[in-house]
């Protein structure tokens, strides 16, 4: 008899990202210190305004639109006029659970292509699989900040089927890299002279440290598709409130859209969209300068302490993640690496592997947030006034495992 389930689906395996989690977790319960540099989840509270919210929604029981409630994709309208220059109605922002729902969606209705620049999430890949939707892999240089160029987009675009509709995925600040992109004007012309759409993936742009939110859609509105939600900005990643934004000359893809979403999830839980309204209705500014400020300084810390002749490593511009390299010819690949690595030191990293390449090359990427962030947040009252001096206090898992790391890259 066959198999009782699909092909394609028995070929996906677990978020890499997960299953560091348990493996760290499997080794603490032995007894060994794991620093946990694996697994990306913002370590702040959410603002109490919004948990206040949500607790005065709790009672709240009846289903919400399939889209969304109103007033949140209002604010969220707004949220994103401000900050991109761009209309994208009400009636054109669909709330999802999570962004990564939104995606998915995406990636069950279209008809194509999809471009990912490697570094890329880890779920990009296996749902352009689930969607049956072809990827082309871009591997993008240190020397351009880990982005294509103009002219590395251009080349992909001209090699794949000029019949194929395209898709190509944008995330800056980016996971796992922490870099931000720089030239976001010259990607934007080559997408539109190809007619390429974009999927911008926002979840991290509040979490720029220069402060500027900056999106592609400024300069490509017309067919840029924007995601985003509470997960990163405001360490909501458990509450799944994620946002879709749908440029108007793309509101075909809407009903689809729509029809995914009431034979999946129906809607997103109706007291989270409620204390949605306050995350967008305000701008939280001292919250967010506090966060990026945090992690801007431990992000510092970490890369002033690791960089070396073994370990190349670019500065922290954004979410809470780095992408060292580690020069050696001990390890043939950044997944044997890594686990000699959690080995050896106790500290978990993901191998660039998991985010699309060549697994010779090695990449590693760190996440930053090993840390109490209720603590540090609480004890933080000047924003420029972080120093290592607080980074070791609040942050000593952080101090520690780097050190570990980066006295153990000197033998190789
Ligand atoms: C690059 C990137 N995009 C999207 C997501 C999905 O976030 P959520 O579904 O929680 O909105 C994540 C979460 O880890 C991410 O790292």
């Amino acid at each position: 008899m066959s198999s009782k389930v699909k092909k394609k689906i028995q070929k996906l395996k677990e978020s890499s990202t997960l299953v560091i989690n348990e493996k760290s977790k499997d080794l603490i319960s032995k007894g060994k210190k794991v620093f946990q540099f694996g697994f990306g989840q913002s370590p702040f509270p959410i603002p109490d305004e919004i948990v206040e919210k949500l607790k005065k929604n709790a009672y709240r029981k009846e289903y919400l639109p399939i889209q969304g409630l109103p007033r949140l994709r209002e604010k969220i309208s707004k949220y994103l006029l401000t900050r991109t220059g761009n209309d994208y109605p009400k009636e054109n922002i669909l709330i999802t659970p999570g962004s990564k729902e939104a995606m998915l969606l995406i990636h069950l209705a279209f008809n194509g292509e999809i471009i990912i620049p490697a570094p890329g999430w880890v779920s990009y890949e296996p749902q352009a699989e689930i969607g049956s939707n072809k990827v082309h892999w871009l591997e993008t240089s240190r020397s351009n900040n880990w982005f294509p160029t103009g002219k590395e987009l251009e080349k992909k675009i001209k090699s794949i089927n000029k019949k194929n509709n395209l898709i190509l995925i944008l995330n800056s600040p980016n996971n796992p890299s922490g870099t931000v992109c720089n030239n976001l004007e010259e990607l934007a012309r080559v997408a539109k002279k190809h007619k390429v759409l974009v999927l911008s993936d926002e979840i991290y742009t509040d979490l720029t440290f220069s402060n500027e939110y900056k999106s592609i859609s400024k300069y490509y509105p017309e067919l840029t598709f924007i995601t985003g939600g509470l997960s990163k900005w405001c360490g909501a990643g458990g509450w799944r409130l994620g946002f879709l934004a749908v440029p108007k000359k793309l509101t075909e893809f809407l009903s689809s859209l729509k029809s995914l979403a009431s034979e999946s999830y129906s809607t997103v839980n109706t007291p989270t969209q409620y204390a949605s309204i306050e995350a967008y209705a305000n701008e939280h500014k001292q919250y967010k300068l506090k966060v990026r400020a945090i992690l801007n300084a431990v992000g510092n810390y970490v890369y002033t302490n690791l960089k070396s002749n073994k370990i190349l490593i670019a500065p922290p511009q954004g979410a809470f993640y780095l992408m060292p390299e580690f020069k050696n010819k001990k390890y043939k690949t950044s997944s044997k690496l890594c686990e000699a690595i959690l080995d050896e030191t106790g500290v978990a990293m993901l191998p660039g592997s998991d985010f699309g390449f060549k697994p010779k090359k090695m990449l590693t990427r760190l996440s930053y947030t090993d840390f109490n962030g209720t603590e540090f947040f609480k004890n933080v009252t000047n924003c420029s006034q972080i120093d290592d001096e607080m980074i070791k206090k609040f942050a000593p898992n952080v101090v520690e495992g780097v050190s570990k790391l980066s006295n153990w890259a000197k033998n190789l």
